[in-house]
């Protein structure tokens, strides 16, 4: 069966398209009002998570409201944590939290792989039913956390702001940190394969956390892990979308794992990151969330910054830079697709594939 809107797929090979494709990340989210009510229908987030009608209601709220290119699974990227055994938490006004942090060689020997179906059989069941509701409408596009950005949350046993225990483990005990990497490079492999045969059409891996590292340890703790994970799923020929936030001094880096697309956010210059990566991969964003905050001209004014820095090739994703914040205003986001439409395909950008520079 072929996707009736299939932009986002063509923009990955870098092919040209009739408008750039639009997708928003966290698009289901709190910022939606009928999000909060399911929400709060679920009671707690991971409930929401594991019950496929309601992961697959919310997947789709966002694309009734706007005209979006893509949905993207909702579900988590600490869904694999929680299915090792680390008894994942999601507490009100603080984010996710582990019953059981990650401290010790012997704590990383105890930890399994995941089996998707049998272990998060929860997330296939709702990439199955998305599918289905979605008709082919747009593309669905599966995700993971990178082992290093997982590994942040297990060690720290939660979201954090220095990251010394992993840091701490990283330069006192790195073989040990390697191991547990290892461990979550096979389980993200496993689990990305899994959803690809249960149907998505694009994989995503958030890095959210390589850019606290220095340089060259983004090389040996990250890159190296993103670079596995793309080697692992290659012979699936479903696109890979890496992100690393604040990671936009590595581009060429990143581009040169093999992914189709490289995910950037708003530190970087859109037109300098096109210069530095040209047509070996597309691009995927880059707009600050807080432009959200703005008047209606204000961010109709930065979309076309964004589109026209970019330029006149194939191979651009309208996205933010990261995640949507919760108290935007969903009119705001309809400015904002809207926008990334009429702008794209009332110039020559997205449907000239003159340059392959
Ligand atoms: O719409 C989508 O983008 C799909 C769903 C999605 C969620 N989380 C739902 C969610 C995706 C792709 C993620 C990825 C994710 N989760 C990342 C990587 C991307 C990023 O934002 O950097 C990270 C680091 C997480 C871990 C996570 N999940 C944290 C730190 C939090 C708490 C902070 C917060 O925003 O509340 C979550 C919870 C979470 N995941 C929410 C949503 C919609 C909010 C939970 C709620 O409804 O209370």
């Amino acid at each position: 069966m072929m996707l009736k809107n299939d932009r986002l797929l063509k923009a990955l090979k870098r092919e040209p398209v009739d408008a750039t494709p639009v997708w928003i990340m966290r698009q289901a989210g709190r910022y939606l009002p009928e999000y909060r009510a399911i929400r709060a229908k679920a009671g707690a987030f991971m409930n929401l998570c594991k019950t496929p009608e309601l992961a697959c209601e919310v997947t789709i709220q966002p694309l009734e409201r706007f005209d979006l290119d893509a949905a993207i699974l909702f579900s988590d990227i600490l869904t694999i944590p929680d299915a090792m055994g680390l008894d994942l938490q999601f507490i009100e006004g603080e984010g996710p939290h582990f019953a059981h942090p990650i401290k010790t060689q012997a704590d990383i020997n105890k930890l399994g792989t995941p089996d998707p179906e049998q272990d998060l059989g929860y997330v296939m069941d709702a990439v199955r039913l998305v599918k289905k509701t979605l008709d082919q409408r747009v593309p669905l596009i599966g995700f993971a956390g990178s082992p290093w950005t997982l590994a942040t949350y297990m060690i720290e046993g939660g979201s954090s702001k220095e990251f010394r225990q992993i840091k701490k483990m990283a330069f006192n005990e790195p073989a040990m940190l390697h191991h547990l990497l290892e461990k979550l490079a096979a389980s993200v492999a496993l689990y990305l394969e899994a959803q690809i045969r249960a149907g998505v059409d694009v994989v995503m891996v958030f890095d959210t956390w390589g850019g606290i590292l220095i340089p060259r340890d983004y090389q040996e703790f990250s890159l190296r892990y993103l670079q596995h994970i793309v080697q692992a799923l290659q012979h699936h020929n479903v696109p890979i979308i890496l992100f690393t936030k604040n990671g936009g001094q590595w581009l060429e880096m990143i581009a040169n794992t093999g992914c189709q697309g490289v995910g950037i956010d708003w530190t970087v210059d859109i037109a300098q990151a096109r210069a530095r990566v040209g047509h070996q991969v597309a691009l995927q964003g880059n707009m600050d969330p807080a432009i959200l905050y703005a008047k209606p001209e204000r961010i109709v004014q930065e979309v076309n910054y964004i589109l026209n820095a970019f330029g006149d090739h194939p191979g651009h994703i309208f996205n933010l830079g990261h995640g949507i914040t919760p108290d935007v205003d969903p009119d705001n986001v309809k400015v904002l697709v809207d926008a990334v439409h009429n702008f794209s395909s009332s110039s020559s950008s997205s449907s000239s594939s003159s340059s392959s520079s």
